[in-house]
């Protein structure tokens, strides 16, 4: 199937409009590009379900608080169109930033209260680059449904209570999130790892399996399971914590864990910054 490559609002608008006068129902995978199997994994969902998948591809400025972060993420336009060629992507929409951004912003989409811990805490305006652009890409492609990763799980809820609180008329689809065979989750910036690197990365995700376990064992203050990530974490001295939490749906901090709490966690290793986070059970909670 031959995958168009579109770069003009004005060009994507009139797909979308020939789709819907055709009765086709249309999914939507935003996405930085440097396409891996995370992705991989959002596009085959929102493939088998919607008869149009359109991919956008767009590393936005707005949303990166560093300008070397912004100008060293990959950018690989060939080998994604052929990544999505080959799962049968529809469209991708990859639009110039003059494209998205003729002039600066005079209008933010904003969610401070999700936004203020964790990522947020430390990537000055980042969340607000990222809802900004997405409801932009929601207005210009008016998805069914949009697919995201939980290994984004701040994005992902604040997303989630944007489409609410602005009545946006898109589906959110959450997607778990891939892991290589040593459980490092699938991102962009793993390839920045030096062999070095990546041999310590998956320490970030075998922490997070101790605090889950250490839950799983009946273990309910924050403070306990943290410890017990944190032990894991100081065993790779390449290692610099970011933060380590326990947050609930809302993304807030608690003290006392109960049902529904994620272990949230960002490192750096050397210059690259690695995020991930696990869903907590209670000891007592059914399993799947
Ligand atoms: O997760 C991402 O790749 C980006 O933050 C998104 C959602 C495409 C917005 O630029």
């Amino acid at each position: 199937m031959k995958t168009e490559l579109v770069t003009t609002i004005a060009a994507m608008r009139e797909h979308i409009a020939a789709a819907r006068r055709q009765g086709r129902s249309v999914a939507c995978v935003p996405t930085m590009g440097a396409l891996h199997a995370g992705h991989g994994a959002l596009i085959d969902r929102a493939r088998a379900t919607f008869d149009v998948v359109v991919v956008t591809l767009f590393v936005n400025p707005i949303q990166f608080d560093r300008k070397d972060d912004y100008e060293q993420y990959a950018r690989r336009l060939d080998a994604d169109r052929e990544y999505c060629a080959a799962r049968n992507v529809d469209f991708i929409f990859a639009p110039s930033a003059g494209e998205m951004y003729p002039e600066p912003l005079a209008t933010f989409v904003d969610v401070p209260d999700l936004a203020r811990h964790l990522c947020g805490a430390f990537r000055p305006g980042h969340f607000r680059g990222v809802a900004t652009v997405v409801a932009k890409l929601f207005n210009i492609v008016q998805p069914d449904a949009a697919y995201f990763g939980e290994k984004d799980a701040q994005q992902l809820a604040i997303i989630q209570r944007m489409v609410r609180d602005l009545n946006f008329s898109v589906e959110i689809v959450p997607v778990a999130t891939v892991r290589e065979p040593d459980g490092l989750a699938l991102s962009s910036r793993n390839q920045r790892l030096s062999p070095e690197q990546r041999r310590m990365a998956p320490a970030l995700f075998r922490a997070l399996t101790e605090g889950q376990r250490s839950v799983a064992g009946g273990e309910r203050q924050a403070a306990n399971v943290k410890a017990a990530v944190l032990k894991v974490l100081e065993g790779e001295p390449g290692i610099r914590v970011e933060y380590v939490e326990i947050v609930d749906a809302g993304m807030q901090p608690v003290d006392a864990i109960s049902a529904g709490v994620r272990l949230v966690a960002a490192v750096w290793i050397g210059s690259t910054r690695l995020i991930d986070n696990l869903l907590c059970r209670l000891a007592d909670e059914a399993t799947d």
